[in-house]
């Protein structure tokens, strides 16, 4: 199997995890679309896996400037094999402050994340969008879609008792290629990426609100998957 087949195969177990994924995707990237001065905006993903919503962007605006940012070896594998040289894949620990240190600029446009976030506890994801506020321009924004169970949000999710997720790591796990990887992961992460936190969006909206970033608002909602967007003043 090529490191492609295995984006494609990564796409649809996140479909399973995340109805609506597409809309979610084209709402971060209108988002970017209309917020931003000119062709060339320089967008920040994290926790951007194999680099779905990297590719989408590149699309809409190959001109972007963009950077991905993950930890995991299996996902900046098939990253780096996927995407475009244009785009710089950066391996960095959000769970460390450090992490702002290996970005190659700042000033960005936009700083995105799908699905990444809730893999980061309360403390630390408060400080990351302090650190994001100081990250984007003035007049930029901070985005992240991920699920936010708001008491009427209604949970579409399902699987009926399967579990996908942990067929595809053992897949990979069993792939000559992506083997290796899968054991580093192993040791970079331990148990962290199994402690989810799944805080409801006005969680997110305080918290963002919280630092030099104003005006957040839910820019979108499909059950219980949500995507708040925060800007920046100019
Ligand atoms: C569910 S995946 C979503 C990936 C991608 N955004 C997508 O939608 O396909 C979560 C991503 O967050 C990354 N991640 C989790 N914890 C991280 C950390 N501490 N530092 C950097 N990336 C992290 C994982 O490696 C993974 O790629």
């Amino acid at each position: 199997m090529t490191l492609g087949d295995w984006h494609d195969r990564w796409e649809r177990l996140m479909a399973r995890y995340q109805p609506g994924r597409e809309r979610a995707i084209e709402r971060m990237i209108d988002l970017v679309a209309s917020h931003c001065d000119g062709p060339a905006p320089r967008v920040l993903d994290l926790g951007g896996g194999t680099g779905t919503l990297c590719a989408r962007l590149l699309e809409r605006l190959p001109a972007a400037e963009i950077t991905l940012v993950d930890l995991d070896p299996v996902m900046l594998t098939i990253a780096g094999a996927s995407l475009p040289p244009s785009v710089r894949v950066v391996r960095a620990d959000l769970r460390d402050p450090d992490w702002v240190t290996r970005l190659p600029s700042g000033g960005y446009d936009a700083v995105l994340a799908v699905m990444a976030l809730h893999y980061l506890p309360p403390g630390r994801l408060t400080e990351l969008y302090a650190e994001l506020a100081g990250l984007v321009r003035a007049g930029g924004l901070v985005a992240t879609v991920d699920d936010m169970p708001d008491e009427d949000a209604v949970a579409t999710t399902s699987d009926g008792g399967e579990d996908p997720w942990s067929t595809w790591w053992e897949q990979a796990a069993a792939d000559p290629v992506l083997g290796p990887a899968v054991v580093e992961r192993a040791r970079l992460f331990g148990d962290a990426p199994s402690a989810e936190w799944h805080p409801p969006a006005a969680w997110h909206l305080r918290a963002l609100g919280a630092g030099p970033v104003e005006k957040a608002v839910v820019a979108w909602r499909n059950g219980i998957q949500a995507a708040v967007v925060a800007f920046k003043p100019r």
